[in-house]
């Protein structure tokens, strides 16, 4: 039994006011198109799934280049009837087609599975998917012959509905299943002749009841599933629901979520079993989190590897950083590309890291600037340590040994190699390599002019 799976998603979304296409709107962190493509991957292999492109055909190919599906350009959106018209050469050949539409994003892949198995088990050539929303103004609605019973002999654009029909509560979701031969056979049927002028998909369930072919419908109680977005505040409430269901699913693998509504997290995220996230946190695109870590509230961590037990306090932000197993980040630390934080090291309030190794157990615990640094275990940065990695015109690295002692607010002038053990003095602009086990002193020294502010202030009192 030959199946494909086509994504119609060569719409503009006219209603978004938005000049990227509907199926590129983000929620979640993936576009829309890229969830459902995910859903129906576990479904049918990649070659089985058609995407039919049209409005900015090249972004919505681009962004679903990595998934290895196929594609059909609709040059002109005439209708949903006129995608699958298009996609015909290509999917003739199947016995079963699923149709899904890319601006629903919330569809399972165990409903597209059900749906799958009820359209073979009833041997319908249409099966069309239906929900009973609160409120089903705006949708196609679905026309059952009998009300226990799963025929239909319709479905009903909003537009078109009679008096009787405005009340229907059953909707169609845009996700149908077809036996290829009688869809093929009718859909030449089609008309424009509607509200629009576009082919109707949703004809083909009248063109195939008048055929003699058996439609059916199939309802879901999760609505959630077939939900579409047709305004921004409406993608919201989709990027909130799938954001929700992210939570909820790492919640079921052991991970602790304070407050699940108030974080924002990518469905793209994995996280370790009793890792503890509170509230008001953002984990995005390819942030991978180990188990037993805590994240405190305010951090916005994206593209980040964390391994076990790690503590990240509040405020910190992090992009395509790597921290190893038990280290302690922030509150209000900075963690920027290629920042490789050992085991064990902290990096405290506002420490800016930018591609440096920081060694296991070093510490970095108060306002610094280590950039293209290099710095063994067990050192100490002090407070205001500043790296002075960049010339103007090339940046340089700062080697850091193991065991150093970096006092406080010294400025490491790079290229610049300071060895084991050395010891920098507080205060320094260090511009000269440093041996081991040395001290280094590079600043002015101090002098002291006893009795020399009471005799300023005396002459002042005189004037
Ligand atoms: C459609 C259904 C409606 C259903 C609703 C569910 C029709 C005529 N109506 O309406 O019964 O309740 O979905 O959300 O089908 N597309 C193309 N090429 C085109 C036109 C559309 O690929 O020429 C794609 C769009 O990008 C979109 C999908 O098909 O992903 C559905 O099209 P849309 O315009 O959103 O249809 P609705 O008005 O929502
Ligand atoms: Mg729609």
């Amino acid at each position: 039994m030959e199946i494909a799976i086509v994504i119609m998603a060569a719409g503009k979304g006219t209603r978004l006011k938005s000049s990227r296409p509907k199926v590129l709107h983000q929620i979640g962190g993936r576009t829309l198109v890229e969830h459902v493509t995910a859903a129906a991957a576990q479904v049918v292999e990649p070659k089985d799934i058609y995407v039919v492109i049209g409005y900015e055909a090249e972004l919505v190919r681009a962004a679903l280049a990595h998934t290895g599906v196929r594609f059909v350009v609709q040059a002109e959106q005439r209708g949903t009837g006129h995608a699958i018209l298009t996609v015909r050469p290509e999917v003739e050949g199947y016995d079963n087609l699923i149709v899904l539409s890319g601006d629903a994003p919330l569809i399972q892949t165990e409903t597209i599975l059900r749906l799958r198995d009820f359209h073979l088990v009833q041997q319908a050539a249409m099966t069309v998917l239906t929900t009973r929303p609160l409120d089903p103004s705006g949708y196609g609605r679905v026309i059952r012959k009998r009300e226990s019973e799963p025929e239909i002999t319709a479905i009903v654009e909003q537009k078109a509905l009679t008096r009787e029909q405005l009340a229907a509560p059953e909707i169609n979701s845009g996700i149908y299943a077809f036996r290829s031969q009688p869809l093929f056979k009718n859909i030449g049927r089609l008309s424009t002749e509607n509200a629009h002028g576009e082919y109707y998909l949703t004809d083909m369930a009248a063109l195939l009841t008048k055929a003699g072919e058996r439609v059916v419908a199939l309802e879901v109680d999760d609505m959630e599933q077939v939900l579409g977005a047709n305004t921004i505040a409406e993608m919201m409430a989709l990027d909130a629901a799938m954001r929700m269901r992210t939570a909820r699913a790492l919640m079921a693998e052991g991970v602790t979520i304070y407050r699940p509504e108030t974080s924002v997290i990518d469905s793209t995220v994995t996280i370790g079993a009793d890792t503890v996230i509170e509230p008001f946190v953002q984990l995005l695109g390819r942030t991978a989190i180990g188990s037993g870590c805590r994240i405190r509230s305010y951090s916005v961590i994206e593209d980040t590897t964390i391994a076990d037990n790690v503590t990240v306090l509040n405020g910190s932000v992090m992009n395509s950083a790597q921290l190893a197993r038990g280290a302690v980040i922030g509150p209000y630390s900075r963690l920027r590309p290629d920042a490789e934080i050992g085991e064990g090291a902290h990096i405290g309030n506002f420490v800016e890291v930018k591609k440096s190794r920081i060694g296991a157990g070093t510490k970095a615990n108060h306002l610094s600037y280590l950039g293209d640094a290099d710095i063994g275990p067990g050192t100490n940065i002090g407070a205001g340590t500043i790296t002075c990695n960049y010339d103007g015109k090339t940046k340089s690295v700062t080697k850091i040994g193991a065991n150093v002692f970096v006092g406080s607010d010294a400025t490491l002038v790079a290229p610049l190699e300071i060895a084991d053990g050395s010891y920098i003095a507080a205060g320094s602009t260090i511009t000269e390599d440093v041996p081991p086990d040395a001290l280094a002193l590079g600043r002015a020294r101090q002098t002291i002019k006893p009795q020399w502010a009471k005799k300023m202030r005396s002459r002042k009192d005189k004037e």
